[in-house]
């Protein structure tokens, strides 16, 4: 399923061709994200020549699919970051992002770039006296960091709440209309795109790096990885300081006359609105139902809880678009940007923006782009992607290891109980097949897909996503189509 944002662009996105020779250029930045797209475009003047490889078209994954509210209220984190590590880094990360949205405004107003921006307050609102205690930490820590945020007893959008921090002076905007505009003004400042471009290594050379494609290969001197998840494993390492994290999203028509405002609720599981205009009306998004990516949990509800949490607020709401996203949590809950190891020069990463990822691309096109020009950037170090802190998270770090020893052995050691009858139509499930385990995925009709369930990627054993009809890895979050195809990486080939 598409996102509201990317089914209503289809019709304005050039056709970028593949890559079908060997090329050599200063810079190959992997992925056409906001992160890769922003990155070509700070580097855009320089005299570097710059060339973007994709694995399928221009913001289609995670950028293309994301809320896009674009805001350095993080749900509540400033409390919790002054306490967990200082008041000097709480700041900067506050100030990093407040600099990177007054980024992508200055972007918008220069480039005249029409993406339905808005200004917008921010809330976010508690439900219970526990949660409110919370909100007024929040607001203390806040305003210790000079930020104007407010407590307000009421909101604009009719959601019961004892009290809100509202952050005002934010903003949301349309990315993948953002994104394309950004491809043009690149293209025509010479930056080549290259599509349908699947990148499967990345290696040192004398001059610097080789990056191959199925049939051809791109040298470069710098090289940056905007792939969402990293596509390589050593000597970075993310696969053990970072999971993924699935939500689900519908654009609705609540009929209704909507208000201004981007609200999410404090506690866990959260809900997120805000608005989008439609055909001189508004749309209420609303994104939630998170999990981790491949868990075992009942996701038959995961839209429809949605759509109720709708309907609580707008009775008449009639769901228009469904969709869903990942995001990738850092263990130490900071993202990773910069270099992507210590002993691989000029090879960068960006990664873990941990569900606010519209400011953090920019944030990371920034710092990285500085880095490549040779320019300082005061938050280098604030987010630093080569830090030891994450794996000293030993609860997390624990959990992940737990997970994937379950998938890479325990699991596959088990027989399924099931068989092939076993499997209902529209389900997946794993079944014992002449005595090997063997994903199954029975459609409407009764035709079965098989594929082997193992992952791409490790090796971890898959399990099925009966919202989304995928086969899920519970590792580190890779994703495929019944058919074996990777939907999203850090897996680069099929089953
Ligand atoms: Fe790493 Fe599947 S994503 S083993």
């Amino acid at each position: 399923m598409c996102s509201y944002w990317i089914e209503t662009t289809k019709n304005l996105e050039k056709e970028y061709k593949h890559l079908s020779d060997d090329i050599d250029v200063d810079v190959c930045i992997i992925g056409a994200g906001l992160v890769g797209i922003t990155s070509a475009y700070y580097l855009s003047d320089s005299k570097l020549k710059v060339a973007i490889v994709e694995r399928d078209s221009v913001c289609s994954h995670v950028s293309g699919k994301s809320t896009a509210k674009i805001t350095s209220q993080h749900n509540l984190f400033y409390d919790y970051l002054i306490n967990s590590y200082s008041h000097d880094f709480a700041k900067k990360y506050l100030d990093a992002n407040e600099e990177a949205a007054q980024r992508i405004k200055d972007i918008i107003d220069k480039e005249k770039i029409d993406c339905d921006f808005s200004v917008q307050d921010s809330y976010v609102y508690a439900y219970s006296s526990e949660e409110l205690f919370d909100i007024e930490k929040e607001v203390s820590a806040v305003k210790s960091l000079d930020f104007p945020c407010e407590f307000v007893k009421e909101m604009p959008m009719p959601i019961k709440t004892l009290g809100a921090i509202k952050f005002p002076n934010q903003a949301q905007f349309n990315p993948r209309k953002y994104a394309l505009a950004l491809c043009d003004i690149v293209t025509k400042k010479g930056i080549e795109i290259y599509t349908n471009t699947v990148v499967t290594d990345v290696e040192s050379s004398d001059s610097g790096y080789i990056v191959s494609t199925a049939n051809n290969s791109i040298k470069a001197k710098y090289v940056i990885l905007a792939t969402h998840y990293p596509i390589i494993n050593f000597p970075g390492f993310y696969f053990l300081k970072m999971y993924q994290s699935m939500s689900y999203a519908i654009a609705v028509d609540t009929k209704c006359d909507l208000p201004e405002g981007m609200y999410i609720n404090s506690s866990i599981p959260t809900y997120s609105f805000r608005t989008t205009p439609y055909k001189g009306k508004k749309l209420l998004i609303v994104v939630g139902a998170d999990h981790k990516t491949g868990e075992k949990i009942d996701l038959e509800n995961a839209y429809k809880i949605l759509e109720k949490k709708a309907k609580e607020l707008y009775p008449q709401s009639e769901v228009l678009y469904k969709w869903c996203t990942e995001d990738c949590i850092s263990l130490d809950k900071i993202p990773y940007i910069g270099d992507f190891s210590s002993i691989m020069p000029n090879l960068y990463v960006a990664t873990g923006f941990k569900k606010w990822g519209i400011t953090f691309s920019n944030v990371a096109s920034k710092i990285i782009t500085d880095k490549i020009l040779g320019n300082k950037n005061k938050y280098e170090n604030t987010f630093e992607a080569t830090r030891l802190e994450p794996i000293k998270n030993r609860d997390e770090l624990g959990n992940m290891v737990k997970e994937s020893i379950y998938s890479l052995v325990i699991n596959k050691l088990k027989d399924s109980p099931d068989t092939l009858d076993d499997v209902g139509m529209d389900e997946g499930k794993i079944i014992e097949y002449e005595n090997e385990k063997v994903g199954v995925y029975r459609d409407t009709n009764g035709k079965c897909y098989f594929i082997k369930p193992v992952c791409a990627h490790l090796g971890c054993e898959l399990s099925f996503n009966n919202v989304e009809k995928t086969w899920d890895c519970p590792c580190h979050g890779s994703r495929y189509d019944i058919n074996g195809n990777v939907l999203s990486e850090p897996a680069i080939h099929n089953i």
